[in-house]
């Protein structure tokens, strides 16, 4: 969704915000923009790419203090009107804004009565002209106490960034419920949505929490809460490095990410698996464990890829540790007015840290008294922030915006959790569980041998390009596999897909097969093998076109297929870790044939920051 970047300091504004709006691409946008001061204001902004943004830009743009946006259309078509930033009636003012202004209408309508002229249809360019409102009224206001009586008329959600012309040191950004961090500098300060516009200037960042307003400078920052007070903010150091932002020589972050998955695996596994005596430690959530022991149940509440491990969890914990289990759709969790409270235990999963969904699940589970844990990537995001414990992925930026390796990170985690729990609750014998430490500790060497075959996915995924429709089928584990492969291949490269408990095809959409129909089968446990065997024969019957994706063990479904792709054996328990990573290859082929943008698939956002 819409990205934030600022600059001050002695370098080129211009040119550190362009890159910095740069490595915000990957969060999806329809326009960007800038702000710069040199003197006074100058706007640049137009819909498209960044690239387009920065040839309007010219030499003589310079200065050592700018804002830039990267827009994902809310309120109002993308046009180069609607782009941000938008500016004060003085030209004086510039503002950038992350999130959605509720009550604009009835701001936009008072102002319009006091003779301000609104262009865009958009619901940020109040805050520009509700600010020089104050001004007007008394032009002896200091800036930032006109910033302050305009956001406490702004009811909605912001990150914002402002520049005033007659404060040409100084850039203002306050947050509610968009994120926001500073990026602290030598002699140089950066503002931003993401850590990863920042990474390449500096390892220090403060993140900016609900309510809060800073006032930066080039060689100092105030940050104040909403009661005026001000704050000592925690400076965090980041762990990112360059490369794990950059593409590598991998022609698209997707299928770099694909191919990171044995190393953030590992990541997720190291330190706390002990191979030898079967032990666990996760030390994000010892101190919860009693909780989660006493659980009568667990609700687990995500949105997309992460719901779709959170449908692994519950067959994970389900099956070892027998706490029984719900999955919600976080965005649906408050609209039915959640039964959660004490002795309730929530778990959220987020990649990014960020989802509004999944963030407003988080708080109403927390208001009602539940223990609250999280299973993030995103180190220092507002999601890891605000549960009470949780366990982070370790699997390094996710820049591709159809997600990978966090789901197979996830699944690690739930993973590790659910055998956690297990053995805390006695639930599982010594033997079993280090039967399952060690199929784990062998994951990664597994999926490194499922990358190798990725020639013959290629091969698979030219025939069925231009396949109108797919259906993916799967039983048990492999169900929300089925899910997770359907919704890649919708989401790159926009052909209709769904996924389907395989015997539920009998139910409707056995309708649907004929010989023009590829069924991606994942056939991968060893529990549910006959019944899978039947259900591939009523597809072949059918003359559908079967993929399957079978181990060793499935051999018979591998006979009945017309193509197929072996996978070693694993425990069943894990068998998503390893049956998911060739239809992420199948769906990011598919998309490279029909010469769609991977990175970046249309009216998608990396992280959904809005309801
Ligand atoms: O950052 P999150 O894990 O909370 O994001 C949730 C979904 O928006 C995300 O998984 C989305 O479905 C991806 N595009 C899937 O590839």
């Amino acid at each position: 969704m819409c990205g934030i970047v600022g600059y001050i300091g002695n370098s080129q504004a211009k040119d550190v915000v362009i890159k910095g709006l740069k490595r915000l691409e990957y969060r999806g946008y329809d326009s960007a923009g800038i702000a710069l001061i040199n003197g006074s204001l100058s706007i640049k902004k137009c819909k498209g790419k960044v690239s387009a943004l920065e040839k309007l830009l010219s030499d003589s743009e310079k200065g050592s203090i700018a804002i830039g946006h990267t827009r994902w259309a809310t309120h109002g078509e993308p046009n180069d009107v609607n782009s941000h930033p938008h500016v004060s009636s003085s030209g004086k003012i510039a503002v950038v804004h992350n999130g959605i202004i509720e009550n604009y209408n009835a701001l936009k309508l008072k102002l319009q009565e006091e003779g301000y002229k609104f262009y865009s249809e958009t619901d940020t360019e109040i805050v520009a002209k509700l600010i020089e409102s104050f001004i007007d009224k008394n032009p002896s206001i200091e800036f930032v106490k006109a910033v302050k009586l305009a956001l406490a008329q702004i009811n909605g959600t912001y990150g914002l960034a402002i520049l005033n012309s007659d404060n040409p040191e100084t850039i203002f950004v306050a947050r509610k419920g968009s994120p926001l961090l500073i990026g602290v500098g030598e002699g140089e300060m950066l503002i931003a949505s993401d850590a990863s516009a920042v990474a390449e200037y500096t390892d220090k960042v403060v993140y900016l929490d609900d309510g809060e307003l800073a006032i930066i400078k080039k060689d100092e920052y105030q940050v104040i809460n909403a009661d005026d007070v001000e704050l000592t903010k925690e400076v965090h150091e980041l762990a990112m490095s360059l490369e794990e932002i950059e593409k590598s020589g991998f022609p698209f972050f997707m299928l770099k990410e694909i191919f990171e998955q044995p190393k953030t695996i590992s990541d997720s596994l190291r330190g706390r698996i002990n191979v030898e005596d079967g032990s666990i430690t996760l030390g994000g959530i010892t101190s919860v464990m009693d909780k989660l022991v006493n659980a009568k149940r667990i609700i687990i509440a995500a949105c997309g890829t992460s719901w779709h491990s959170a449908l692994v969890g519950e067959y994970l914990i389900e099956w070892l540790a027998k706490t029984p289990v719900e999955v919600e759709y976080a965005s649906e969790f408050r609209y039915k007015d959640p039964l959660i409270g004490e002795g309730d235990v929530l778990f959220v999963i987020s990649q990014s840290g960020e989802t509004a969904d999944t963030l407003a699940a988080l708080r109403e589970a927390k208001e009602k008294g539940a223990t609250v844990l999280g299973i993030v990537n995103v180190v220092g995001s507002t999601i890891a922030r605000e549960t009470d414990a949780g366990v982070y992925l370790h699997a390094g930026p996710e820049i591709g915006v159809a997600s990978t390796k966090a789901f197979t990170g996830q699944v690690t985690v739930l993973a590790l959790i659910a055998l956690s729990l297990a053995q805390h609750k006695g639930a599982i014998d010594k033997k079993s569980s280090k039967k399952i430490i060690s199929a784990l500790s062998k994951i990664p060497s597994q999926v490194e041998e499922i990358l190798k075959q990725s020639d013959q996915i290629k091969e698979i995924s030219n025939l069925f390009t231009y396949a109108p429709n797919f259906l993916y089928l799967g039983r048990s584990y492999s169900f929300p596999v089925a899910l997770e492969g359907a919704l890649k291949l919708k989401e790159i490269s926009y052909i209709h897909a769904e996924g389907y408990p395989a015997a539920e095809m009998k139910h409707g959409p056995i309708a649907l097969i004929d010989d023009m129909m590829p069924v991606v089968v994942i056939a991968s446990t060893k529990h549910t093998n006959d019944k899978m065997v039947s259900n591939v024969e009523e597809v072949k019957a059918r003359k559908g076109r079967i993929i399957a994706i079978t181990s060793p063990s499935n051999e018979e479904v591998r006979d009945l297929a017309e193509f197929s792709c072996m996978i070693p054996e694993t425990e069943d328990v894990l068998s998503p870790l390893l049956s998911v990573i060739p239809l992420q290859l199948l769906s990011y082929y598919v998309a490279v044939n029909r010469g769609c943008d991977v990175d970046q698939p249309r009216n998608l956002a990396k992280s959904v920051t809005v309801e």
